[in-house]
């Protein structure tokens, strides 16, 4: 298998680093790396913060709901899905601008997604850790206060970036079969698919916790669905101007 290939299929979470940095010109590096991902027509609607200040990366730690790690580790990004600065470009050129799209939403969050995958693969080709946070949408609007984010700009997720100082196993995913379809959806499969990897996961999670974790993909998946995460999501983009219309 190519070297590319398999260093993807290597990626596991790391939330425990070593106390080394990452020297500066090699951030700068990981970040033109990730502008180099494809973006819708070229509009590039993301804006990466790096957050410097200690007492920030502190703050922001809890508002994830303490997530230490995010103050522990080298560098602490925050991926921002950015409609401003393109819309504004628009608006000097002379357009009669339209904000608030759900599709603007779309686009801005999916550019913002790919630039992220992009920096974390070359920060695990140098040698790096990661771990991407969602933490930070528990409490959106005081990360965007902390940020001095402005209206057109939310924050999709964070990244901890570092030298791990663990060493975890990969974590399985499930099998081709359950996610590739030939020609059109069919969901015949997924039962006797599914029970495989819960199976699969229970392995996994005995084998690394002398037995102490014993459940599955299915157990984990009933929490996430049971209460409605989130909720302030859909007011709080509508205040950032992300409408959906
Ligand atoms: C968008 C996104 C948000 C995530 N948020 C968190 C988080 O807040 N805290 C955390 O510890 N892990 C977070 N993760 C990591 C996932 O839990 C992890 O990727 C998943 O369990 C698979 O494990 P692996 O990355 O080790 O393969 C996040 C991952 C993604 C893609």
């Amino acid at each position: 298998m190519n070297p590319t290939i398999e260093l993807l299929k290597s990626h596991r979470s790391i939330r425990k680093f070593t106390g080394e940095k990452i020297p500066h010109e090699l951030l700068r590096e990981l970040i033109r790396a990730g502008q180099s991902a494809a973006t819708s027509n070229h509009v590039q609607a993301y804006s990466v913060i790096h957050v410097v200040n200690p007492d920030n990366r502190q703050k922001i730690a809890e508002l994830a709901g303490g997530q230490n790690y995010i103050a522990d580790c080298s560098d602490f990004l925050v991926f921002c899905a950015d409609m401003k600065r393109s819309t504004a470009a628009a608006d000097r050129a002379g357009a009669e601008v339209i904000r608030g799209m759900t599709e603007q939403l779309l686009v801005a969050t999916i550019d913002a997604s790919l630039m992220a995958q992009n920096v974390a693969v070359a920060a695990e080709s140098e040698g790096l850790g990661l771990c991407y946070i969602g933490g930070i949408r528990n409490n959106p609007a005081q990360i965007s206060e902390i940020l001095r984010l402005p209206e057109h700009v939310y924050p999709v997720f964070g990244m901890c970036l570092g030298y791990p100082d663990q060493n975890p196993e990969v974590k399985p995913r499930l099998p081709v079969e359950a996610v590739l379809r030939e020609d059109f959806y069919t969901d015949e499969m997924d039962d006797e698919l599914v029970a495989g990897f819960d199976q699969t996961m229970n392995d996994y999670y005995r084998e690394r916790t002398g037995g102490n974790k014993d459940t599955t993909w299915s157990e984990q998946l009933k929490p996430l669905f049971t209460s409605k995460l989130r909720p302030h999501m859909r007011d709080f983009l509508s205040k950032c101007g992300f409408e959906m219309k």
